[in-house]
């Protein structure tokens, strides 16, 4: 058994499709859903007898002892977390609340089950944190990609405070022992992708004829990874990382916004044309920056890659692809996502970003 945390999210949903695809064996999802949590993520896997959902709060102490003590995971994967910047900047407390103060909580409850293992399963045991390249700060263009000795530097409070949560896991180790591993991944895209991120809300804006809201110049670089390729480099941080090791995941495939945007659009004219046969990116507008807007990630993933032998199979264009066909596939779930509070959060926050 493992304990999945925030199983129910974009990233976290993928990993459990694939743990129990793979053959991976029983995992247990605790997820609180929060408005970015969806049980119809995993809808074609939630009558599999490997797989058990617990609603609840990773910062619940003794919600989170009693389902270690009834589980017995050999291994706790931790995605849960608040994960869109610019919900941070609108709001940064529940950051610090799920990101800081939970991962805390979490790591509590889990030091003390650990502590009370047999011998070989407590040295079998391992902790992985599901982190951010965002916490190394941003780079100039001309800057070499960021590796794990790179500095910490966080600019948002989502940022700060999954850095915060960084260090407490490493404290975690180096205090106390607990086998911990970290990984610090750049943007994954992909199915399930809630429609708050670039890639789904360009998607989604393009196919209801709505403006596709670039932030300042565009020229803003991210480093995409599919999503099914971070959870190959977490399954295999889980069974062969080095116990108190970070591990940088990225598949080299550095874009500026206006780029990805672009090439959206491209698809979306091949596969979906609009009926007045007018191109999508007639549909690209500009407007204000978002705050603090780091200028450029990227990722260098050589120590994943030789220690470990991690290859990302997809690149962008395959990456892309699949992930516009998904949600041309899938209206069902792209109507359970976008609910009134979802619409009232586009309508406010692109409301201010066009002022
Ligand atoms: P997401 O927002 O889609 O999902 C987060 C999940 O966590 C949701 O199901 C939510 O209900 C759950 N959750 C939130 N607070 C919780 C709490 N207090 N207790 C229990 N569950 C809670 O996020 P995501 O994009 O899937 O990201 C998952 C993890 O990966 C995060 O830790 C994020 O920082 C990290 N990460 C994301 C990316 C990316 O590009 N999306 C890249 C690198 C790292
Ligand atoms: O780098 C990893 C991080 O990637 C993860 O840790 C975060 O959880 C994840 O949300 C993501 O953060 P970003 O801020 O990079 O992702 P987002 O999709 O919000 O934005 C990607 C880029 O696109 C960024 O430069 C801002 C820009 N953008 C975003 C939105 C939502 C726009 O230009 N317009 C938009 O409407």
């Amino acid at each position: 058994m493992i304990l999945v945390t925030g199983g129910a999210g974009f990233i976290g949903s993928n990993f459990i499709r694939d743990w129990i695809a793979q053959g991976g064996g029983p995992v247990t999802n605790l997820d609180c859903l929060t408005y970015a949590g969806n049980l119809a993520s995993l809808a074609d896997v939630a009558a599999r007898p490997e797989y058990r959902f617990a609603r609840g709060d990773i910062g619940d102490r003794a919600f989170v002892r009693q389902l270690l003590s009834d589980t017995r995971p050999r291994a706790v994967v931790n995605f849960a977390a608040e994960s869109h910047v610019d919900r941070s900047i609108h709001s940064g407390g529940e950051f610090v609340r799920t990101n800081v103060v939970g991962t805390f909580n979490l790591l509590e409850e889990v030091r003390a089950y650990w502590s009370a293992l047999p011998p070989a399963e407590q040295a079998a045991f391992r902790f992985l944190h599901v982190s951010t390249d965002e916490v190394y700060g941003s780079l100039d263009f001309a800057d070499p990609p960021f590796t794990e000795s790179h500095r910490y530097a966080p600019n948002s409070p989502y940022s700060a405070s999954k850095a915060a949560s960084d260090h407490l896991v490493r404290a975690a180790h180096h205090t106390y022992g607990l086998p911990v591993l970290t990984t610090n991944c750049s943007n994954n895209y992909g199915p399930y992708h809630f429609p708050e991120k670039l890639i789904p809300l360009m998607i989604l804006h393009a196919l209801q004829g709505k403006p596709l809201p670039v932030y300042g110049d565009g020229r803003n670089v991210r480093d995409w990874l599919y999503v099914a390729d971070h959870c190959s480099a977490i399954r295999l941080v889980l069974e062969k990382g080095r116990v108190g090791e970070t591990y940088n995941v990225g598949g080299r495939n550095e874009k500026s916004n206006l780029e990805v945007v672009h090439a959206i659009c491209t698809l979306l004219d091949e596969l979906s044309p609009r009926a007045d046969a007018v191109p999508y990116a007639a549909q690209v507008s500009y407007v204000k920056d978002r705050p603090g807007h780091d200028r450029r990630y990227a990722i260098d993933a050589t120590k994943l890659e030789s220690e470990l032998g991690w290859r990302a199979a997809e690149d962008f264009a395959t990456g892309l692809r699949k992930t516009v066909q998904w949600y041309l596939a899938n209206p069902a779930w792209i109507e359970g996502v976008t609910s009134g509070a979802y619409r009232q959060w586009v309508d406010q926050h692109y409301a201010q970003a066009a002022a």
